[in-house]
């Protein structure tokens, strides 16, 4: 299949994941994906040679989307290794839950540097690159209008997200670029393991309440960012999309 034969795709937070669902999916459409992360080389790695053992074109590129510095770097590689871009994915995001007792400055300024700023500073870079027919995805959560217990900070970065995506669409519009957001509901990933939320009660009631009845898995996004990257969706901007099996 090819209908991103040609197109250019910078993915954040690829190294597992969801990231790495949405790489991979766009990839198998003909993309040629940069699969960024932050710290896990080996994620990243693995991710490039499974592509790469499909026949797909990929590379693997270090960055901190929290650091401008970092992110001006990511996307100067990118137009070196590939000479164009056409899609940035802002996939990178980090959660933790904490009851409101607990919530610290470092806490609320992890997750809105990685989870808001990262993607801002993200676009305002991928800005500088993107022509007409660009797309910009950002990856939300179902969290921003659900709002769980405990999520006071996360539920935030997401709501702010949803902003900057209906925001950036109006700026970006004129350019002919779009951005939309996927809004996820759980989905299992390295990073929901990694937070105990597998088995949780939490986890069984929001699967109780999902029409379609299980929890998301990574490779169920590749197909939905392939439809936002790609002009099947050329007629869709500023949309936060609900991706969660019903779940509301
Ligand atoms: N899983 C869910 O249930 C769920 C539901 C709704 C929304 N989401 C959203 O979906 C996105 C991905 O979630 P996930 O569950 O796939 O996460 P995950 O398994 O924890 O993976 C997170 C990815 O983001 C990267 N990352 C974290 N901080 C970064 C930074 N500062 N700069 C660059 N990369 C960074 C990680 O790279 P390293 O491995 O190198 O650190 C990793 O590749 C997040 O935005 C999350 O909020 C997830």
């Amino acid at each position: 299949m090819s209908r991103l034969k040609n197109k250019v795709a910078v993915v954040t937070g690829a190294s597992k994941g969801i990231g790495a669902g949405i790489a991979k999916g766009l990839a198998a459409e003909g993309a040629s994906v940069v699969v960024n992360y932050a710290s896990s080389k080996e994620g990243a790695d693995k991710v490039v040679a499974e592509i790469k053992a499909k026949g797909g074109k990929a590379v693997a590129v270090q960055g901190d989307v929290a650091k401008a510095a970092d992110v001006e770097r990511l996307f100067a590689e990118t137009k070196k290794a590939f000479g164009r871009l056409d899609v940035l994915v802002n996939n990178a995001g980090v959660y933790e839950f904490a009851p409101i007792g607990d919530v610290t400055e470092k806490h609320f300024h992890r997750l809105f540097d990685t989870n808001v700023l990262g993607p801002i500073l993200a676009t305002r870079e991928a800005a500088k690159y993107l022509g007409e027919g660009g797309s910009v995805i950002n990856v939300g959560s179902v969290a921003a209008t659900s709002g769980p217990a405990t999520s006071a900070v996360y539920s935030a970065t997401k709501g702010a997200l949803d902003s900057v995506t209906r925001a950036l669409a109006n700026e970006l519009g004129p350019k002919k670029i779009r951005v939309n957001s996927i809004n996820p509901g759980p989905v299992e990933t390295e990073g929901v393991h990694a937070a105990g939320f597998m088995g949780s009660d939490f986890l069984k009631g929001a699967i109780a309440q999902t029409p379609l009845g299980r929890i998301g898995q990574p490779e169920d996004f590749g197909p939905i960012a392939v439809f936002l990257a790609s002009e099947e969706s050329g007629w869709l901007t500023g949309e936060t999309l609900l991706a969660s099996g019903g779940l509301r």
